[in-house]
């Protein structure tokens, strides 16, 4: 399935608001530029014996000035009533909180019981057709949310909430990207928004809130004894086992997202092995550190991983 990003390819209500203000800010700008290089070329080349006067003068640019204030209250009037439109839905499908990190993006599903919350990395799935709240914070520095065929832009801001909604209307994978130039790795900050059937969405939903499969195999068994007893529970979370930091990715049900390290691999087999062996040669800046381990250690670790479904 191919990701879509195009703010002028509107897939959702919110984003179809935003998509229609382009030709009247396009075409508007077409006959404003045709006008004044009009005027320019008028001015340039025709004959100097009838100079006009004062008078005339400031007729002239007294009209093309109050043009101008005429167009230009038009665009913002367009643009206060796609901003006016856009505002929160009053009942949303499902609350989405979303922490901007360097250089990733935490997601968790807001649910009154604690136990139900669900939290993943970098993916988001929503049910098409139906408006979703996505809440936005920052654990560091300011990042920028924008999936430009769902909805328009909106900062993270460190200790400060904004929020945004969005809706998908066909199913389809729905490419976003931090668009807030937030260190040496923001340009490998992308996410994905996965808009499935109610139905569908339920059961992915359900699936997420249950903790880690257990190792089938002792290749894997091997292979959640090195998760622990390396320097990745440092950092991950791996519901059902020990590990539980939420410095990096939770990785519970790592083996059902389609990206890892934020859009910047497929999630394959050797890309993964790659990524664990040496982040830094593929994001060099992330907190994520080399890991020297063994061969016999990394196979049973990526078969381990690879059973996170
Ligand atoms: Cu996060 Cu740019």
């Amino acid at each position: 399935m191919t990701w879509l990003q195009s703010a002028l390819l509107p897939a959702g209500p919110q984003a179809a608001r935003i998509a229609a203000l382009w030709p009247p800010f396009f075409w508007g700008s077409v006959v404003i530029w045709l006008l004044v290089m009009g005027a320019l070329l008028y001015g340039a080349f025709r004959r100097r014996r009838a100079a006009p006067g004062e008078r005339a003068m400031a007729r002239s640019v007294g009209a093309a000035s109050a043009g101008t204030i005429v167009m230009l209250f038009a665009l913002l009037a367009l643009d206060l009533a796609v901003g006016r439109a856009l505002t929160l839905p009053p009942e949303p499908a499902a609350v989405i909180e979303v922490t901007g990190r360097q250089w990733w993006w935490e997601v968790e599903y807001a649910d009154s019981v604690p136990s139900r919350r669900v939290t993943t990395a970098n993916e988001i799935h929503v049910p098409v057709g139906r408006p979703v709240l996505i809440r936005l914070s920052s654990s560091d520095v300011i990042h920028s949310l924008w999936v430009p065929s769902l909805a328009g832009k909106k900062d993270l801001i460190p200790g400060h909430r904004t929020s945004l909604w969005l809706q998908a209307d066909t199913p389809g994978v729905y490419r976003g990207q931090c668009a807030e130039f937030c260190g040496v790795q923001h340009a490998k900050m992308a996410l994905l928004v996965i808009a499935e059937p109610p139905e569908r969405y339920r059961t992915w939903l359900a699936r997420q809130r249950e903790p880690a499969a257990p190792p089938a195999d002792s290749l894997a068994r091997r292979g959640l004894a090195v998760f622990l007893g390396s320097s990745c529970v440092l950092c991950h979370a791996i519901a059902g086992t020990p590990a539980a930091s939420r410095m990096g990715p939770d990785l519970t049900h790592l083996a059902s997202r389609r990206t890892l390290a934020a859009g910047s691999l497929p999630n394959r087999r050797g890309a993964l092995a790659g990524w664990i062996a040496d982040p830094q040669r593929i994001k060099p800046g992330s907190r994520m550190p080399p890991n020297p381990l063994g061969p016999g250690d990394l196979r049973a670790l990526l078969a381990y991983l690879e059973g996170l479904r």
